[in-house]
């Protein structure tokens, strides 16, 4: 089965708007474990627009599930991660002015770097995991670098999916997962998933171990509730 971790950055942004605690970030991560979520992400960018680092810390303390915490290993990062010790660290090349994270890593341009933040990663006890485009020769990069996990970047597929294209849009990732498992690497997939394509994506995706979703989850939560919408997402990763 799937794993489903919920991204709760929207929640941050949501409390950063007003300037107090509300929504209370911690309280939510654990309302999402108690609703059956899986797991637990977080994104803190270099601004802290909306995860601060001391959120991360305050969750390491609470989550009982998956911690994840994702991002571009600037040294500040690298510090974060490892003083809190997550379960698993997802890194992601986005620049600071990033919006969102918009591409995978080059992994044969960044390898050597991958190898050394990989490996004091892994030295310290936590699963790594490097967010990639589905491309055959950035997953086999990808093993090189000694990480755990690749992390698909699924935006593309659901872009396919809302044009009416997902037959064809998921054949890449699938052809990914093949390359990932035969190199044993094991597979994360995370970007615009929602209640509508999460479904095709899993069910297509041999050996899928866990999705990440934030943006979709939350704002289909305003009109579904939260405890609602993450067991619907549960249902549709059996
Ligand atoms: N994976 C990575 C690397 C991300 O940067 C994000 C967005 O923070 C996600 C997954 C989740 O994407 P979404 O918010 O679209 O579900």
């Amino acid at each position: 089965m799937t794993k489903l971790s919920v991204n709760i950055n929207k929640i941050a942004t949501l409390r950063n708007a007003r300037g107090g605690n509300m929504p209370n970030v911690v309280q939510v991560a654990k309302d999402i474990e108690r609703f059956g979520g899986q797991g637990i992400t977080v994104h803190p960018r270099p601004d802290e627009r909306h995860i601060r680092y001391q959120d991360a810390r305050d969750l390491s303390k609470i989550v009982t599930t998956e911690f994840n915490i994702e991002g571009n290993p600037i040294p500040k990062f690298i510090d974060l991660v490892l003083e809190t010790k997550p379960h698993q660290v997802t890194l992601v090349p986005d620049a600071i002015t990033n919006i969102t994270s918009d591409a995978g890593w080059d992994t044969i341009k960044h390898k050597d770097f991958l190898k050394e933040v990989i490996s004091e990663f892994k030295n310290n006890g936590i699963r790594t995991s490097i967010f990639v485009d589905p491309v055959p020769k950035m997953i086999e990069g990808a093993k090189e670098t000694g990480t755990d996990r690749i992390e698909l970047y699924t935006e593309a597929y659901a872009k396919g999916f809302e044009d009416g294209t997902k037959e064809t849009s998921i054949q890449p990732y699938i052809k990914a997962a093949e390359i990932a498992l035969k190199n044993e690497l094991g597979i994360n997939a995370g970007h615009d998933l929602s209640l509508d394509n999460i479904a095709f994506f899993s069910s297509h995706i041999p050996g899928l171990l866990e999705v990440s979703i934030g943006h979709a989850l939350i704002c289909e939560s305003l009109y579904l509730g939260l405890e609602n919408v993450v067991q619907m997402y549960l249902r549709k990763l059996i």
